[in-house]
């Protein structure tokens, strides 16, 4: 994309949020329907996705609106947290986009500590024995208490966050154990992903790896994959360990083989001719994150200039075959899939399609904000 026609398509953007301010009022976006969403309470794990969009849009033009309604909104996370609804290892998307990000662009100290309170509650979803933060349900349950899943990376960054604002390691070194385990077991074949593993929660014996919203159990599930980049390029910035970043990097490569022409991913890159031929744009959205990540970290100039031309190629075809700017639709991304295997808001739009698309467009433009990483934090008081 040429500068102009970024910029145009980030103001573009913009206007959509704008204009979903009132459309939303105190509810939240959940999944996409037609040119609308399904608006809730603040009850889901896909609720901060909203915020992280209208602090990008504060970011972008500087303008008030953005901000305050970003901001109004904390104390509903606040009132969640402290009520445990819909308690999940989401805590990590959910309070990154409100709470890291409103101390990030604001200084609000209370945002902060939300973000330090909301990490020291995912720290208690840990199992030691198998050293995996427990996705679903509540702690132990007989089922879910032994699973973890891929998507999880996309949580740690809370905890990683938390250690450096607080001094204390004991969230990094959590956020560190899960990814190791997460590279040993939900990784297969060096470059794909399982969806979700189980363990023995008693013993912390691996059992195996099993599917949730994939085609099948040894399918390659596209967004759990795009979770796995740019959740792993994450840890790498935060922990500097050298396995994480080979393993980001491997993945990407995996994943842009996996591409059509067009290169929007479809929902599985195993999903069979016969199979639902479903887009899920979100997953693109979300690797091209991941890859702009890594271009920025990895050491190898060839490999970043690589990455970050993928990463601009797979923004701009999003931008050609699914950013949406009627005046009447209330999101950004059409094509994105939730849960095709279910028959959940299949190509639709969906909030965290949105707020990646958003996310990638800014980081194509050169501007950093980064609400995940290390790029734009604010130095500890004291240091
Ligand atoms: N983290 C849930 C999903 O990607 O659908």
């Amino acid at each position: 994309m040429e500068n102009t026609q970024l910029n145009t398509t980030l103001r573009q953007a913009v206007e959509q949020i704008r204009r979903d301010i009132p459309r939303f009022g105190d509810l939240y976006p959940h999944n996409g329907d037609g040119m609308t969403y399904v608006l809730t309470e603040n009850n889901h794990w896909m609720t901060s996705f909203w915020l992280g969009q209208l602090w990008l849009a504060y970011a972008i033009t500087g303008e008030d609106i953005f901000r305050a309604e970003a901001q109004r909104r904390l104390a509903s996370f606040d009132h969640r947290l402290v009520n445990r609804i819909d308690e999940s290892h989401d805590l990590g998307f959910l309070y990154t986009l409100s709470a890291r990000a409103q101390w990030q662009m604001t200084g609000d100290p209370a945002a902060r500590q939300l973000g330090i309170d909301a990490a020291d509650r995912l720290i208690t979803r840990f199992h030691p024995k198998g050293e995996y933060i427990q996705a679903w349900g509540v702690m132990n349950d007989p089922v879910e208490g032994g699973r973890m899943i891929v998507d999880c990376l996309m949580n740690l960054p809370l905890l990683f966050w938390a250690s450096y604002e607080s001094g204390d390691p004991k969230y990094g070194d959590i956020a560190t154990k899960h990814a190791r385990t997460t590279l040993r077991y939900l990784v297969r074949d060096g470059n794909r992903t399982y969806h979700t593993f189980f363990f023995n929660q008693d013993t912390g014996e691996p059992i195996g790896g099993k599917t949730a919203q994939g085609f099948a159990d040894d399918s390659l599930w596209s967004r759990g994959q795009a979770w796995a980049i740019y959740g792993f390029a994450l840890a790498a910035e935060w922990t500097d360990e050298p396995a994480f970043l080979d393993i980001a990097c491997r993945l990407a490569e995996q994943f842009w083989k996996e591409l059509g022409d067009d290169l929007i991913p479809l929902w599985d890159f195993r999903v069979p001719p016969d199979g639902p031929q479903k887009r899920d744009s979100s997953a693109g959205a979300i690797a091209a994150c991941g890859m702009f990540k890594l271009a920025t970290i990895v050491q190898d100039a060839a490999l970043a200039t690589g990455f970050k031309t993928h990463a601009e190629q797979m923004t701009r075809s999003l931008t050609q075959s699914c950013f949406e700017t009627s005046p009447e639709a209330w999101g950004l991304l059409r094509d994105s899939s939730y849960n095709v295997a279910a028959n959940r808001a299949v190509e639709q739009f969906m909030p965290f399609g949105d707020y990646y698309y958003l996310e990638s467009l800014v980081m194509m433009s050169g501007k950093t904000v980064d609400f995940w990483g290390k790029a734009s934090l604010r130095p500890v008081e004291g240091t």
